[in-house]
């Protein structure tokens, strides 16, 4: 990765007190390319008109923008026109899921989805609903130590009871990635359904959905370079065209009358009411600057990084690091702590002494990151524009703070 790809990032340029910005909170939301801000500003500025909806030359323009944002997004990831759906990030992608399932008295009394200990909230708080209900038992695959996946534990859970399998396919904490091809086999010949959550693998490697054994991938475009406000769902045709929408009310609709209605072909069925026109045209911007760079270069880049900030760490004895420590086998994020200093100081003197910008506290992660210190952990995550000089800065940063703590 070169200067050339900084630079098409505005906000890199950025000081503060003199100081150059290190953005390492990728995980929680990725910088936008200028080709993506101006697709966004044009829309605001000279292109404004909603979709699907008018016959003037403003709607139709729009309207075609925003499919072709829509093929080439599903194109991206592998997907067919009819699979891909635009949500609003991949909270509303699992939400969207997870009512769809319970309308259609998809589960029954005595049921069990398989989550992990690694889930986002995203991925565990909509399935306890269904516990909740009384539809279907929470079960949790366990850790190994290295915190890797304990596919004994998985195997040993996954029985006919199994309805259904929600998986993160890279961790926004440990940064561990799942073995999801294997894991989607063991599903299916379970007859279970398999819904994977990518919001931390879809940016960082190349994401081909018929090869993911998946039933679901949901996904946050403004994690992948997209405007906030963005992300999607793919599922298998049958089983859009099967289930009950999530979202009732324009767009979705066939024909209504005052008490019926029938929906709209997928993927439209899953699209209801006036969408995030400028994000997802955006997005469809974002996707393309991903596929000219090429997923596997910006994998290899960021295995590069993750082994280089992993060696460096290891220098400073009193950080101590939550991770697979392989850049094989997680994605480009750390997730530490330094003895004696709690999360949130550390991030705040981070970003006040080195302009270092990376996240602290539970990380939407409760369940696991408070098993590792009931305070939290910092978390630094890095992407393509990152560079091995921020990562010496970031850990020199680190040793003048800890010291300077003792
Ligand atoms: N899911 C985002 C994160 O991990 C917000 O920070």
């Amino acid at each position: 990765m070169n200067e050339k790809i900084r630079k098409d990032f505005p906000l890199l340029e950025r000081q503060d007190n003199g100081k150059k910005i290190i953005y390492f909170d990728n995980a929680a939301t990725s910088l936008k390319p200028l080709s993506v801000i101006k697709a966004v500003n044009e829309y605001n500025s000279t292109g404004t008109a909603n979709i699907h909806r008018g016959v003037h030359k403003l709607s139709e323009e729009t309207s075609i923008l925003y499919e072709k944002a829509h093929d080439k997004t599903a194109e991206f990831f592998g997907a067919k026109k009819e699979e891909f759906v635009f949500t609003k990030n991949a909270t509303e992608a699992i939400n969207s899921v997870m009512y769809s399932l319970l309308t259609s008295d998809f589960f029954t009394k005595g049921d069990k989805i398989l989550l992990s200990e690694m889930e986002h909230h995203a991925n565990l708080v909509p399935w306890q609903l269904l516990e909740k209900k009384g539809l279907a038992e929470l079960e949790f695959v366990k850790l190994n130590e290295d915190f890797t996946l304990n596919m004994q534990d998985f195997e040993e859970k996954l029985d006919s009871k199994t309805k259904l399998v929600a998986l993160t396919h890279a961790s926004n904490t440990i940064a561990t990635i799942n073995p999801i091809k294997e894991i989607g086999k063991m599903a299916k010949d379970n007859n279970s359904l398999f819904l994977v959550d990518g919001a931390q693998s879809a940016p960082h490697m190349e994401i081909n959905f018929p090869k993911l054994n998946a039933d679901f991938f949901a996904f946050a475009g403004h994690k992948m370079l997209g405007p906030s406000g963005t992300g999607g769902l793919i599922a298998k045709k049958e089983l859009l065209e099967k289930f009950n929408p999530f979202l009732f009310g324009g767009s979705m609709i066939h024909s209504v009358k005052l008490h019926e209605s029938t929906w709209n072909k997928i993927p439209w069925k899953f699209e209801a009411g006036t969408p995030n026109i400028s994000g997802m045209i955006g997005l469809g911007k974002a996707v393309e600057y991903l596929k000219e760079i090429g997923m596997d270069k910006i994998r290899d880049h960021e295995k590069e990084l993750t082994r280089y900030a992993l060696e460096k760490v290891a220098e400073i004895a009193s950080i101590k690091v939550y991770n697979p420590k392989n850049e094989e086998k997680q994605v480009g994020i750390l997730l530490f702590e330094a003895k004696g200093i709690e999360a949130h100081d550390l991030a705040i003197t981070l970003d006040e002494f080195s302009n270092i910008a990376v996240r602290s506290g539970m990380h939407c992660a409760e369940p696991l990151v408070s098993s590792l210190n009931p305070k939290g952990l910092d978390r630094a995550s890095f992407y393509l524009y990152n560079t091995k000089e921020e990562i010496d800065e970031f850990a020199q940063a680190l040793k003048t703070i800890t010291k300077s703590f003792l």
